[in-house]
């Protein structure tokens, strides 16, 4: 231990790391001051109705990768990083849920999704009573026919059954939907629905629109349907139903005159954002600005469900840049939902469903690169990103570890080393954060199960019983949105 020792003094003494500022006593005790301010400040609780609700959930994102995620947007604008805040940062009010540790990436249990209601459950939703009520949107970097969102929809056995193509024939024969048709039939008025899986919409083999050489991108339907024409035939006439499949059509749209939104970029889930083709597919912060000016056209509000769905994706293959690129574009998209609302009518709230088996640290000096430079105090240096278990296992003899000095391990598909070997990386077990922001959010504030957070927002929104502190002037429950209730609920099972 003794050499460790050295070093870390070393470091940690290592004045030319810390930023000139930070030597000065005075600036810790002015931020502390100034966060003194801000808290004390919270003792006037915001108690307004939520006219809008907005759930961000970041797919996979632990702790560990929020704070991972945050020293790499410094990084990114040029600073430290250590010191940055990531925008859930300026959230003031902040909870753990408590995560159940079930279900490995690829569970597809029976029964988990059929048991829950979808949060626009369609026969709480009595048909076209929606109209009365809020606009809701979903926008999400996954296919759109992927678990998080289609819980918002959907009732499956079987979260991979994308369309009919990937079902078996009982199931078929037996009457269930596939998810791609349930998206168009059971709720024809969400307003806005943005991400990736055109092929679930197409016949068999039908060429794809961006990728028209590519076989394994064709069309997946066994029912020769082409369901982007179902969706917008499905629209009561006089209505402006937009599909759109590429960001300069996107973008071009006059949303004034939209009333319903289908944007589906890629095939299957959309590219990573560090791959992505900044030319035919737009960011998820891209999609949010287009998805909360389309919402906001309802005078009753909105329920808008963000998923960042690909931090997930990164990690399980162990690739922990991608994960986290996919973390920072989610913060941005949560930036803009916060200067495109007001706290005065707007509650937001930042979550994850479950964590990952990531880490990061080694003693690595402040403001070393989040991908970079490996702590020298062993003989075959280690980076400071590591996985419990996964794909990035390399033992190469007894007791040795790849030698990792020749390895890139700053490249986009670099995957960290890991301890147990698995073809994909798992699910962490411990608990997410909850960031709040809005009329209730202090409602949030403590260790929580996972399935409080709908009814805290539910109250907030005056949705459903909880309704003695909604004053007259409030809008009346949207019957709609009763079974988000059961949304996080789902979440947990998957
Ligand atoms: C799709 O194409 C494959 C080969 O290109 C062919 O074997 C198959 O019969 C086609 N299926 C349909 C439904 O057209
Ligand atoms: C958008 O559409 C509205 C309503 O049709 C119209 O008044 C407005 O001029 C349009 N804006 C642009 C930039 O075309
Ligand atoms: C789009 O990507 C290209 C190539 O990576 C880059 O040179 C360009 O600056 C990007 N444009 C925008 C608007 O981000
Ligand atoms: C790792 O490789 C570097 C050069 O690539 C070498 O200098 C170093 O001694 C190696 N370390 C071990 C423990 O083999
Ligand atoms: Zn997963």
């Amino acid at each position: 231990m003794k050499p460790l020792l050295v070093l870390l003094l070393a470091q940690l003494c290592s004045a030319s790391l810390v930023p000139e500022r930070e030597k000065d006593p005075e600036y810790w005790r002015r931020q502390a001051q100034e966060t003194l301010r801000n808290a004390l400040r919270l003792q006037r609780l915001n108690q307004n109705v939520a006219k809008n609700l907005i759930l961000f959930l970041g797919d996979g994102m632990g702790v560990s990768t929020v704070t991972a995620a945050r020293i790499l947007k410094g990084q990114l604008q040029h600073g430290q990083g250590e010191e940055s805040l990531l925008e859930m940062d300026k959230f003031p009010f902040v909870a753990l849920a408590k995560v159940s540790p079930r279900g490995a990436h690829g569970d597809t249990t029976p029964t988990t999704r059929s048991r829950a209601g979808g949060i626009f459950e369609p026969k709480l939703g009595q048909g076209r009573a929606k109209g009365a009520g809020k606009a809701v949107g979903i926008v999400t970097t996954t296919r759109v026919t992927h678990a998080t969102p289609s819980a918002a929809y959907a009732h499956s056995a079987n979260r991979d059954w994308y369309s009919d193509g990937e079902m078996p024939p009982d199931a078929l024969e037996g009457g269930c939907k596939d998810i791609a048709r349930q998206l168009v039939e059971n709720i024809p008025d969400i307003e806005v629905i943005l991400g990736g899986g055109r092929k679930y919409m197409y016949p068999k083999n039908v060429s794809d629109v961006e990728y028209p050489q590519e076989e394994k991108h064709r069309g997946t339907r066994l029912d020769h349907r082409n369901l982007v024409q179902a969706w917008q035939d499905a629209k009561p006439r006089g209505k402006v139903a937009e599909y759109v499949w590429h960001r300069r059509g996107l973008l071009a749209l006059n949303l004034s005159r939209v009333d319903f939104l289908l944007g589906l970029f890629e095939p299957g889930d959309m590219v990573y954002e560090l791959d992505r083709n900044n030319e035919t597919d737009p960011s998820l912060s891209e999609m949010v600005s287009v998805a909360i000016r389309m919402l906001q056209k309802n005078p009753r509000g909105f329920f808008l469900l963000v998923e960042g769905g690909r931090i997930d994706h990164g990690h399980h293959e162990g690739k922990a840049k991608q994960a986290l690129h996919e973390a920072v574009e989610l913060d941005r998209a949560i930036g803009l939902a916060t200067r495109l609302t007001s706290t005065q009518d707007t509650l937001s709230v930042v979550t994850a469903d479950h964590s990952h088996v990531f880490t990061f640290g080694g003693y690595t000096p402040r403001g070393n690169p989040i991908f970079g430079e490996p702590s020298t105090w062993t003989a075959n240096p280690s980076p400071s990103i590591l996985y419990g278990n996964g794909p990035g296992y390399k033992i190469v003899a007894v007791r040795a570890r790849e030698n990792v000095s020749a390895v890139d391990f700053a490249h986009a598909d670099y995957q960290a080393q890991s301890a147990v070997p698995l073809r994909q990386e798992t699910h962490g077990g411990e608990d997410v954060a909850v960031f709040a922001r809005g009329p209730m959010a202090h409602l949030l504030h403590g260790v929580h199960e996972q399935n409080y957070i709908p009814h805290a927002m539910a109250y907030a929104a005056c949705i459903g019983s909880n309704r003695g502190h909604c004053n007259a002037a409030a809008r009346p429950a949207t019957p709609l949105l009763l079974p988000f209730l059961s949304l996080l609920l789902l979440l947990l099972l998957c």
